[in-house]
C-alpha cells in the first residue's frame, strides 16, 4: 500500500470516530512525517461551540505526543465536494510544515485534490516576526 493509500485509510478511521453533534459535519485526518510515521485525528466538537477543535488539530497534537514534529504530507477527508484546512489549522500545520509540504484533500471516495501548503498559505506567521 503506499503513502497515499495509507494516509486516506487513517483519515477515514479517524472520520468515523469524530464527534460532530451539532454541526454533523465529521472530519478525518491524517499526517505523514518526515520520519516516515503516521498520525491521525478526528474533530471533536463541543456544547460550548468555540470549544471545539478540527481534525488537523488533533493530528497534528498526536503527532507532537508521538514524539515527531516535521509533516511532509497530510490528508484532510470529509463528505464534501472539497475540505480545505481553516485558517487557523493552515497556521497549525505551517508550525510544523515547509513550503512543500503536501496537502490532500478527500471525499468519501478518493483523493479530489492536492495542493502545496505555500499555495494554501503563502504568508505564515513564524517565530522570525516574533
Ligand atoms: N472542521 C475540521 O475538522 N476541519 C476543517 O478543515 C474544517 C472544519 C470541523 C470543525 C467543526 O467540527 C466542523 O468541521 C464544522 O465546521
Amino acid at each position: 500500500m503506499n503513502n497515499e493509500q495509507k494516509l486516506y485509510n487513517l483519515a477515514q478511521k479517524a472520520r468515523e470516530n469524530a464527534y460532530a453533534p451539532y454541526s454533523e459535519f465529521k472530519v478525518g485526518a491524517a499526517i505523514l512525517t518526515a520520519n516516515g510515521n503516521f498520525y491521525s485525528g478526528c474533530n471533536v466538537e463541543n456544547a460550548s461551540y468555540p470549544c471545539g477543535t478540527c481534525a488537523e488539530a488533533g493530528a497534528v497534537s498526536a503527532m507532537i505526543c508521538g514524539g515527531d514534529d516535521k509533516i511532509s504530507e497530510i490528508l484532510i477527508m470529509a463528505d464534501a465536494d472539497e475540505i480545505l484546512p481553516c485558517g487557523n489549522c493552515l497556521q497549525k500545520i505551517a508550525e510544523f510544515s515547509s513550503g512543500n509540504t503536501v496537502i490532500y484533500s478527500a471525499d468519501l471516495n478518493k483523493i479530489v485534490h492536492k495542493y502545496k501548503l505555500r499555495y494554501l498559505l503563502p504568508h505564515k506567521f513564524s517565530a522570525k516576526d516574533l
